[in-house]
């Protein structure tokens, strides 16, 4: 099977075929997602919560990333691998992000780096990105930024603050990110950023109308002990095996039935 790119997935975009995106931290589920025929694999930093039991995912560092993004990299041969710089490896400086960018595609295996934040980070993404390190960029609900948000709470219900993450979908996109995820969003407002923006577009609590769909793997397995998002759903329900519920996730992602509207937020 042909590995998938960014070509191929700015390609499926362009055909209006969904993305079909899941996180995983190890080998083993690496591989099953693969098998299943996932699109794209995320090492987020979701794993300081869901593998590491942390309450958040403030504490996870460099070091964590690689060891997982490694793990994952043994098992995914063909998915497109996106990996997560932890919090205070790329805020600080350019040339910060880029050493840390740098360890997970060389230690790690990270095809991808993701990072979160808005305008102010355009100029780290176009640094990575004209020194060939691709971005995917993180807007919406940035849990990196829970104390600043006062909590996991939805973004960009009211008119000012969806023009703001409107604005920097587009500012990043400018200065060169190949993918944005769009977390915790009204369904109105990530309509119309993926119709504004070429790179596609990756939900999570974001309505059916983005270019992908992506969830954190213990929360659609429903094995993570603390509450799931409700923008999450628990695919083991009705499945018999935990490779049945991940190709009944991307069926679903496919087909556009994931995510319904029990499954996402809208505009006050
Ligand atoms: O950390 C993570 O797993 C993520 C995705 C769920 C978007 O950022």
């Amino acid at each position: 099977m042909k590995p998938v790119t960014l070509t191929t997935v700015r390609e499926m975009k362009r055909r209006g075929e969904k993305i079909t995106c899941l996180t995983a931290y190890d080998y083993s589920f690496a591989s099953l997602l693969e098998n299943a025929g996932i699109d794209m694999i995320m090492v987020g930093d979701s794993l300081g919560m869901v593998m590491q039991g942390h309450d958040s995912t403030l504490p996870v560092s460099v070091a964590d990333m690689v060891y997982h993004a490694r793990c994952v990299a043994r098992g995914a041969k063909r998915a497109l691998i996106i990996v997560d710089l932890p919090f205070m490896s790329y805020q600080q400086s350019p040339a910060h992000a880029f050493a840390s960018a740098g360890r997970l595609m060389q230690k790690g295996g990270a095809q991808v780096v993701k990072l979160e934040g808005g305008e102010p980070m355009a100029e780290t993404v176009r640094f990575l990105v004209e020194r060939g390190i691709p971005v995917c960029a993180h807007l919406g609900l940035t849990p990196q930024s829970v104390h600043q948000l006062g909590g996991y709470r939805v973004q960009g219900r009211e008119a000012t603050a969806a023009e703001k993450i409107r604005h920097d979908a587009k500012v990043l996109q400018e200065a060169g990110a190949s993918l944005l995820v769009l977390e915790a969003v009204p369904s109105e407002l990530a309509k119309t950023i993926s119709s504004d923006l070429e790179i596609p577009t990756i939900g999570i609590g974001a309505g059916p109308d983005c270019d992908g769909q992506v969830l954190v793997l213990q929360d659609m397995l429903g094995i993570y002990p603390r509450p799931s998002p409700k923008f999450s759903k628990n695919f083991m329900q009705g499945a018999d095996s935990v490779e049945a519920a991940v190709k009944s996730y991307i069926a679903a992602v496919k087909s556009g039935a994931f995510p319904g509207s029990e499954h996402s937020f809208h505009s006050s």
